[in-house]
């Protein structure tokens, strides 16, 4: 077999076969395909994209070429839940431990921010001693007697993605629906779980800007988890604007800990209360109506709390900062107002915008090495739909020093388009796409 012929046959539209791909994953992750023929099949497959059982057989090679974690030891339904990416993304913070409290385990693998876009890890990383690197006995432990853990990747899972995700991010080739959905898809199955959510982002802070797109992507990935028995459910939701009124670590781990006393914004709770009643339901807790009911009593009853704080412990956090406002959480530093200079509604939110001017202030990574900053980020007064008048507080921006704060003022302006009409409401929940098909779902 000859990886020319494989590029070939992609590039002119063709179907590759099972023995093709593996040929390809097995030959690139040992180094003998080199990267620049893997990029011109990235390339190919971007242009020609895939079938469902092309990129089902991608999935699963990818999966073959690393470890995959055996849960089996931890009794009862292991459910996982994945985010394709977004900003004020604290959903995890929130619905694992609501998950938990319910007697469901959630054996949880997240990322770090990516670009524009937060990371569970980072946010997770602002309580004072808190380990993510957790080896896999203690992690089963963990979610064994406290019914859920946080941790970073464990041992050598998918070696393949992380040499392809590498290589597709210096050559143009991320934003291609086959190798999104093999990617994430490659991971939430060798991370071991029976049944995955995925939260499917779509607008201007997602990778996916339109809802047709996310969901295609939710239908590509549902395809393949339900191709290898986990049993899969995508929600398609809001990214037009960022989530909550917090991006930046701290301020979002501050957040969540609101919304599990029952006080975070409406749309962040809302999103919470759905997600974790899907994720109860796929364990078998009840009907989705019923789990949607438990989901939010758990939210605003302290039990949900109580779990976050006994997980944040297991992992060696210091959960006093929690205490009161989460004061000691975020330490203090410059922050400035920025103020509307007109009347008007807040018309739209460059919502990737947003994360970035957020990782100006400091709270993400320019490059992989960069040390983040905790308590740098914004707090959001004002979002899509919001009337203002001149003078009006737009958002709190919090940073190291002027400079910082000047660029992320910046940044964070150029991303609101203000006008003298109101826009058109949008909904937070799109779609639900599982096994049975597309439930659009705005509302
Ligand atoms: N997230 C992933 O893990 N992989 C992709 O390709 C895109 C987003």
């Amino acid at each position: 077999m000859r990886m020319y012929d494989i590029i070939e046959r992609k590039r002119n539209g063709g179907e590759l076969t099972d023995e093709e791909i593996g040929f390809f994953v097995d030959g690139y992750v040992s180094g003998e395909i080199p990267d620049y023929q893997a990029s011109a099949l990235c390339m190919a497959i971007y242009y020609q994209g895939m079938s469902a059982r092309e990129t089902a057989s991608l999935t699963m090679d990818m999966v073959r070429s690393g470890d995959v974690v055996d849960l089996s030891a931890i009794s009862g339904v292991k459910v996982d839940k994945h985010s394709t990416g977004g900003v004020g993304d604290k959903t995890s913070l929130v619905v694992a431990p609501i998950v938990a409290s319910c007697g469901v385990r959630m054996a949880k693998m997240s990322g770090r921010g990516l670009g524009h876009t937060g990371g569970t890890l980072d946010k997770l990383e602002s309580v004072p001693g808190l380990s993510t690197a957790i080896d896999r006995e203690r992690f089963e432990r963990i979610v064994s007697t406290v019914g859920v853990a946080i941790v970073g990747q464990t041992g050598n899972l998918v070696p393949a993605d992380k040499k392809l995700y590498a290589l597709r991010d210096v050559t143009a080739t991320v934003d291609s629906l086959p190798l999104i959905a093999s990617s994430i898809m490659s991971k939430k199955i060798a991370a071991g779980s029976d049944k995955i959510l995925l939260d499917v982002k779509c607008g201007s802070g997602a990778f996916m800007k339109t809802v047709d797109d996310a969901v295609a992507l939710a239908q590509s990935m549902v395809s393949i988890g339900e191709h290898v028995g986990r049993t899969t459910v995508a929600l398609i939701t809001d990214m037009d604007r960022p989530l909550g009124r917090c991006i930046g670590n701290a301020l979002e781990l501050a957040e969540a800990v609101a919304t599990l006393r029952g006080e975070g914004p409406r749309d962040l709770a809302d999103i919470c209360v759905e997600l974790a009643g899907n994720l109860l339901c796929l364990a078998g807790k009840g009907g989705l109506d019923a789990c949607r009911g438990m989901a939010h009593e758990q939210m605003v009853n302290g039990e949900a709390l109580a779990k976050l704080k006994e997980m944040l412990v297991a992992q060696g956090g210091d959960v006093s900062v929690l205490e009161g406002g989460c004061e000691r959480l975020v330490e203090p530093r410059l922050s400035r107002q920025v103020r509307a200079t007109s009347d008007g509604f807040v018309f739209a939110m460059d919502t990737e915008r947003c994360g970035i001017a957020s990782v100006a202030l400091g709270a993400g990574r320019a490059t992989k090495d960069d040390l983040i900053d905790y308590s740098a980020g914004m707090v959001l007064a004002r979002k899509t739909g919001d009337s203002l008048h001149e003078g009006d507080l737009l958002a709190t921006l919090y940073a190291a020093d002027e400079a910082l704060l000047d660029e992320g003022e910046r940044i964070f302006r150029d991303a609101l388009d203000i006008r003298g009409e109101r826009p058109a409401g949008a909904p937070l929940f799109h779609a639900r796409v599982s096994r049975d098909g597309v439930e659009r779902t705005d509302k």
